[in-house]
């Protein structure tokens, strides 16, 4: 094999990204869902012990966790584009509503841990990984699920 023979594979690697770059970045729903896990993540391990000198740390990941909810709100599923043109208004409202029960559940939450009510605080836990497996069978694409 000549060496400029073996570069090729490489080249096709480049031609494909350069014309899919959505195979490499994330969308700006992604990037936002991915704060969420973050702060989320952190809240549920938080939670099993809960301490009250934590709480200040505890409240700035449930702002986190809220703000990124927001602007979640405000953004369409990659699904949207899959979803047949007269279904699309219901489908985007009961995306937005679904948000605006997650950004409510997280507000109690927000108010359990303020007020030290731990038992309170671990059930809204349980009740925002509800909302959440909810939210992603209704409107996360199939071949986004992992
Ligand atoms: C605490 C709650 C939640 C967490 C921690 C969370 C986390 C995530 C994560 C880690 C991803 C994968 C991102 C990637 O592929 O890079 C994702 C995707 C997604 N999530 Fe969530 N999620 C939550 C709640 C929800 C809710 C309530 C909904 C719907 C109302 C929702 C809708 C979606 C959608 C549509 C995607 C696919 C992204 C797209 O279509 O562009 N998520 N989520």
């Amino acid at each position: 094999m000549k060496d400029y023979q073996k570069l090729l594979p490489y080249c096709a690697l480049l031609v494909l990204l350069s014309i899919c770059p959505n195979l490499l970045a994330d969308s700006p729903l992604e990037t936002k869902m991915n704060q969420m896990r973050k702060s989320f993540r952190e809240l549920k391990k938080a939670m099993v012990a809960p301490v009250e000198a934590d709480k200040q740390k505890y409240l700035s990941w449930v702002a986190e966790l809220k703000s990124a909810t927001e602007a979640s709100k405000a953004l369409d599923p990659e699904k949207t584009s899959h979803v047949p043109v007269d279904q699309k208004t219901a489908f985007l409202e009961g995306y937005r509503n679904k948000m605006d029960e997650l950004a409510d559940e997280i507000g109690s939450l927000g108010k359990a841990i303020e007020a030290s009510k731990w038992d309170e605080a671990k059930a809204l836990v349980g009740q925002i990984n509800q909302v959440q497996r909810e939210g992603h069978q209704k409107y996360r694409s199939e071949r986004d699920e992992h």
